[in-house]
């Protein structure tokens, strides 16, 4: 998985020249770095002619190795006569340059330790915030590491799936990235605790997208000291020291404050505030799973119902959701891409034959199928627990019969 480049426009500051109205730089063309030997890339050791009409080789100026040029011999000789192109006299000989353009938006990859986002102490004076002191919830990730983490590794337009949801924090993630660039990801979140999913997560998620009262507001103490008279002969000092502090203590809380009282200097991090905040918009679907439709065994589980079992059919044959909720007094469960798909269930039913409860494609059951009112479609898909219509019929009907469970897709 490739891993997106951060904006980073102080990078603009390594290209000085002016190029066609873009800033650009000067790039040697012999590669450099011992890496680049000319047996690498055999097409990219070629002569180029220098101002005095000698030839130029990519040889190493000091140590004297063959190395290689950054591009082939059909680029140079593209580019040669242009003012892409440079010479330089330096001590070693006449040394070719190309010029680089920097990109209008410049990126960079981003640092493989991260401290420019919040920790599991911050993370929860957040949720705090949103929720009150009381949730109940210990765990919960800084949503700005899992921002990050996104931005890193998907586009504007991703699907987020996290299986272990806890507080909401990724939802919260994807809703916040939103509001910030315009994107339009989307979440998936499941979490298997409901006193979590509906207490927790569904309540923070509720509370962001529609904003709050801040509930929360807590103050630490991140240093302290008493002024002497030293400090006060040189309060320059003394200020610089503060700004330290509190550029180091910024990253870890929502503001940072500093003090003098009583001859005693307090800085103090404050998280959270007891403002209105406002909602990020975008919003969600809160779902909650019903009953296993399969036993541990792969049969259907006894407490499985028709419109259930149809959804279900429908999606694994199709893979598109059933048109409209299964009415169990009608087999014809829905249409797809000019196939009809009927199934043929009543829930167990002990000590009636599976024949007599409608569960089995007979020849009568055949005759009686409910046609489609758009017309007949050019197949029909049936599933049954048994089928005793000879192959014969079921061809000269375009009828293909499907037993369940085991012929459900994906079973
Ligand atoms: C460490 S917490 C996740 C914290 C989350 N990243 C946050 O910031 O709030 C793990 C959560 O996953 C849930 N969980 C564990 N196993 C699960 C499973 N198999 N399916 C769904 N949820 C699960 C737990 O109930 C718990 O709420």
């Amino acid at each position: 998985m490739a891993l997106q480049q951060l904006p980073s426009p102080e990078i603009l500051k390594a290209y000085p020249v002016i190029f066609n109205g873009k800033r650009a730089r000067w790039r040697q063309l012999r590669k450099n770095g011992k890496s680049a030997r000319r047996e690498d890339r055999p097409n990219s050791w070629f002569e180029m002619i220098d101002p005095d009409g000698n030839g130029v080789w990519p040889i190493h100026p000091k140590e004297g190795w063959e190395g290689r040029w950054s591009i082939g011999p059909d680029t140079w000789k593209s580019i040669k006569h242009t003012p892409e192109v440079k010479w330089e006299k330096r001590k070693s000989g006449w040394t070719p340059y190309r010029i680089e353009v920097a990109s209008d938006t410049p990126t960079m990859p981003s640092s493989t330790i991260f401290d420019d986002v919040g920790q599991n102490r911050q993370a929860k004076a957040q949720l705090n915030q949103i929720l009150g002191t009381n949730h109940g919830f210990d765990t919960p990730k800084p949503f700005d590491l899992i921002e990050k983490i996104i931005s890193l590794v998907s586009d504007r337009d991703c699907l987020v799936l996290d299986s272990f949801c806890g507080s909401g924090s990724t939802a919260h993630a994807v809703l916040d990235l939103n509001n910030k660039d315009g994107g339009r990801r989307r979440f998936i979140t499941i979490e298997m605790s409901d006193d979590i999913a509906t207490n927790v997560a569904l309540k923070r998620l509720k509370n962001v997208v529609c904003g709050y009262r801040s509930q929360f507001k807590s103050t630490d103490i991140v240093y302290q000291k008493k002024v002497t008279l030293r400090d006060l002969q040189n309060p320059d000092a003394l200020m610089s020291e503060m700004e330290e502090i509190r550029d180091e203590k910024r990253s870890e809380y929502d503001e940072v404050k500093v003090s003098i009282e009583d001859g005693l200097l307090t800085v103090s991090g404050v998280f959270g505030t007891d403002d209105d905040i406002q909602g990020l918009g975008g919003g969600f679907r809160f779902c909650t799973l019903g009953e296993s439709l399969f036993d541990e065994f792969g049969d259907i589980a006894p407490a499985v119902s028709f419109p259930d079992l149809a959804a279900h059919v429908f999606f694994a044959e199709t893979g598109a959701p059933i048109p409209a909720r299964a009415d169990s007094g009608s087999s014809l469960i829905g249409l797809h891409d000019k196939k009809a798909i009927y199934l043929l269930f009543e829930p167990a039913v002990q000590n009636v034959s599976r024949k007599a409860a409608g569960n089995v494609l007979t020849p009568d059951a055949l005759s009686h199928l409910p046609k489609p009112s758009q017309g007949f479609p050019d197949q029909r898909i049936v599933f049954a627990e048994g089928c005793t219509v000879s192959p014969e019929r079921l061809k000269a009907e375009a009828v293909i019969f499907k037993q369940i469970p085991y012929q459900i897709e994906g079973m």
